[in-house]
C-alpha cells in the first residue's frame, strides 16, 4: 500500500481561547492549554480577559504577557476587557506602551458569562468610538441581558440543563448583534462577533457585509457539530454561552461558511474541571467546553467528505461536500491573522497533517488540564503528526 501523503499547513490561529491564567488555574494554565493547542495544530491563540484578576488594566495585561514568555511553542496574544469607564483610560495607556503589540483587540461582554465581565451598557458607545480611533477590532459576546432576563422570568421552574438553551434564546443573540452592528455603523468600528450561533445572526452579518460595514464573525466547533439533542448524552458538559441550538441554526452556520459570511472558526476553548461541571443543580454548572485540540481533526473529517460522530448513525449531518483543507486555512489562519493583525505572514511555523489517519477522540489522550471533551468517542479522520520550525 502506498504511504499516505502528508500535507503541510501553516500553524493554525485560534482567535478565541480561555487559558485561565492567572486565577483559575485549577481549570487550565498557559502551559497545559498551550500543550493542547500545539497537539491540535494551533500555534497562535488570542486569549480572553476573563481571568482573575481580569485583563482590564495595563498592569494585569503586563502580568499576563510576562507569564506567556515561558511558553515557547505557542504564541499567546491577549484581548483587553472593558467593563467600567476607568478601563477606557487603561486602554489608552496600553496603546501608548510596547505591550500594545501583544494586544489582539478589545473584548466586550454584553451579558454575564464566566467571570464578572459584563460591560456597563452606557459605556458601549464610548468603547466602540475608542476602538475605532485606535483602529482595533472590538470582539463582542452578543447576548442581550434584558431578553435573557425575560426568558428566566417566563420559566421560573427551569431546572434541566436543556433549559439553558431556552433561558438564553436565539433572539437574545439576534438583538445583541443588531445593537452591536448599529454601534459599528455609528462609530466606524471594526466589529467582530464572537461565537455566532444563530441563523438570524448569520443573516445580519451577511447584510452588514453587503452594506460594506467592517463586520466580521467567528463560529465555534461546538455550534457546528453539536445541537440541543446532545444534552441527552452530554448533560452539563454541553453547557456553554451562547448555548447549543437546534440543527437549523447549525445548518445556517455551515451555509455561512460556504458563502464566506463566516470569517473564522474559533474554539472558545473554555475548560472547567469535571467536578465543577457535575453539580447537583445543572443550571448552576459553569458554562464552557474545551475545544482547542479537537477543532482541526473535526474539520479535517468534514474536509475528507465524512462527518465526525460517536458511532452509529450521526444525529445530524450537513452535506457540505465543498468544505476543503483550503477553507480550514482561510478560516483558521488567513482571516484571523488579518482581522487581529497578528503579523503571521512571514514564513509561519508549519504543521504536518496525515489527512487519512482515522482515530477516535478520547479525553485521556488529550492535553487540556480539564481532562474531558464533549467529543468523547467521536471517530475522526485526519491528525497532526508534526510541527516544523
Ligand atoms: O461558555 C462560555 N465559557 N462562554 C463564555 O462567554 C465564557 C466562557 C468561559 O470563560 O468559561
Ligand atoms: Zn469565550
Amino acid at each position: 500500500m502506498p504511504a499516505t501523503t502528508l500535507i503541510t499547513l501553516p500553524g493554525l490561529i485560534d482567535c478565541h481561547v480561555h487559558f485561565r491564567e492567572p486565577g483559575l488555574t485549577q481549570k487550565g494554565d498557559m502551559e497545559s492549554e498551550s500543550r493542547a493547542a500545539k497537539a491540535g495544530g494551533v500555534l497562535t491563540v488570542c486569549e480572553m480577559p476573563n481571568t482573575i484578576p481580569p485583563a482590564v488594566t495595563t498592569e494585569v495585561f503586563a502580568d499576563k504577557v510576562k507569564r506567556a514568555e515561558r511558553i515557547k511553542d505557542v504564541d499567546i496574544r491577549f484581548f483587553f476587557g472593558i467593563t467600567a469607564s476607568e478601563h477606557l483610560e487603561e486602554l489608552k495607556q496600553l496603546y501608548a506602551s510596547p505591550l500594545w503589540k501583544r494586544c489582539s483587540g478589545v473584548k466586550l461582554y454584553f451579558d454575564h458569562s464566566t467571570g464578572n465581565q459584563k460591560i456597563d451598557g452606557s459605556l458601549l458607545g464610548e468603547a466602540f468610538a475608542l476602538c475605532a480611533k485606535l483602529n482595533i477590532a472590538v470582539v463582542c459576546h452578543c447576548e442581550d441581558p434584558e431578553t435573557n432576563q425575560e426568558a428566566r422570568d417566563q420559566k421560573p421552574e427551569a431546572s434541566e440543563v436543556a433549559d439553558h438553551s431556552i433561558l438564553r434564546p436565539p433572539e437574545s443573540e439576534d438583538i445583541a448583534i443588531e445593537r452591536a452592528i448599529a454601534l459599528a455603523r455609528t462609530h466606524g468600528t471594526h466589529l467582530h462577533i464572537a461565537h455566532l450561533s444563530t441563523m438570524q445572526g448569520i443573516e445580519q452579518v451577511r447584510a452588514a457585509k453587503s452594506e460594506e460595514l467592517k463586520v466580521t464573525c467567528e463560529v465555534a466547533p461546538h455550534h457546528l457539530f453539536l445541537t440541543v439533542d446532545d444534552y441527552q448524552t452530554l448533560g452539563t458538559l454541553g453547557k456553554m454561552n451562547p448555548p447549543l441550538r437546534t440543527s437549523e441554526h447549525a445548518e445556517a452556520l455551515w451555509a455561512g461558511i460556504a458563502d464566506g459570511t463566516v470569517d473564522c472558526i474559533a474554539t472558545d476553548h473554555a475548560p472547567h474541571t469535571l467536578q465543577e461541571k457535575k453539580t447537583d443543580e445543572p443550571l448552576k454548572a459553569p458554562s464552557g467546553v474545551p475545544g482547542v485540540e479537537t477543532m482541526l481533526p473535526l474539520l479535517l473529517t468534514v474536509a475528507a467528505g465524512k462527518w465526525p460522530h460517536p458511532g452509529g448513525k450521526p444525529k445530524y449531518q450537513i452535506p457540505n461536500t465543498k468544505f476543503s483543507v483550503d477553507d480550514i486555512v482561510r478560516l483558521c489562519f488567513e482571516n484571523p491573522n488579518r482581522i487581529f493583525r497578528l503579523g503571521k505572514d512571514a514564513a509561519p511555523q508549519k504543521i504536518q497533517i496525515d489527512p487519512e489517519a482515522e482515530w477516535t477522540i478520547h479525553a485521556k489522550n488529550l492535553h487540556s488540564k480539564c481532562g474531558w471533551t464533549p467529543y468523547e468517542g467521536w471517530k475522526v479522520t485526519g491528525r497532526v503528526v508534526g510541527v516544523t520550525e
